[in-house]
């Protein structure tokens, strides 16, 4: 399973980075928005910031809706960097620009998915990763672990290769729950994979071996 740190703030990036487990970066223009990073130049300037600090993948998203505008700016983010990944919205000339960068040997990201359907378009177009947004599903009472289910399901039925990255994760529960359904990749925050590192037992464990040591030397 990949791990992906859905973020632009470069510290934690680089935190995670360090850990040495990270596979790759989402962001979205929320996530650019919240770091104060604005106007065209900056932003680039910025994905290509994250690209220097990660090894993998990175996705950067189209603001543009229609088909034309979405290929021009995809590929201005695509020649950014080799690390970038185009990140498309889950509509109708989001799904023909899959299909066209596809064709045309870019990576794809298909974001803002909520359905199996979707997912099944996506996988169609050729699309690299289909992200399906589990948390946004749970905070309207949907089970948002069913869908990446459901997708498995489907993908594995057909063999589709597009890549299952489980978005909008928000703990670490959801991380070792796609873990269990074979996502191939999650995205969250820093915390969603540094939590994985507790556990009381441990601390308690590491004392004792500690305050013994210590007894005999
Ligand atoms: C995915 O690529 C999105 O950036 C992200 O996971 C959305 O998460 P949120 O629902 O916590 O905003």
């Amino acid at each position: 399973m990949k791990f992906f740190i859905d973020t632009a703030n470069l510290d934690q990036i680089k935190e995670a980075q360090d850990l040495g487990v990270l596979d790759g970066v989402t962001t979205n223009p929320s996530l650019m928005a919240k770091e104060g990073i604005t106007g065209k130049e900056n932003i680039l300037q910025h994905y290509k910031d994250i690209c220097e600090i990660v090894d993998g993948d990175v996705s950067a998203e189209v603001i543009a809706t229609d088909f034309d505008n979405m290929i021009s700016e995809g590929t201005v983010l695509a020649n950014l960097h080799k690390q970038i990944v185009v990140k498309l919205p889950m509509i109708k000339d989001g799904i023909k620009a899959a299909k066209y960068f596809s064709d045309n040997g870019v990576k794809t990201n298909v974001t803002l998915v909520f359905s199996a359907g979707q997912a099944l378009l996506a996988a169609k177009a050729g699309a690299t990763y289909v992200s399906p947004f589990i948390g946004r599903l749970d905070d309207i009472s949907t089970d948002g672990l069913n869908l990446i289910a459901e997708i498995r399901q489907i993908y594995d039925n057909y063999g589709f290769t597009t890549q299952i990255l489980a978005a909008s994760v928000r703990h670490t529960m959801h991380v070792i729950d796609c873990a269990k359904l074979g996502a191939d990749v999650m995205t969250g925050p820093l915390s969603s994979i540094t939590g994985l590192l507790r556990h009381p037992l441990t601390d308690i464990g590491l004392e004792k071996f500690l305050s013994d040591y210590k007894k005999g030397n």
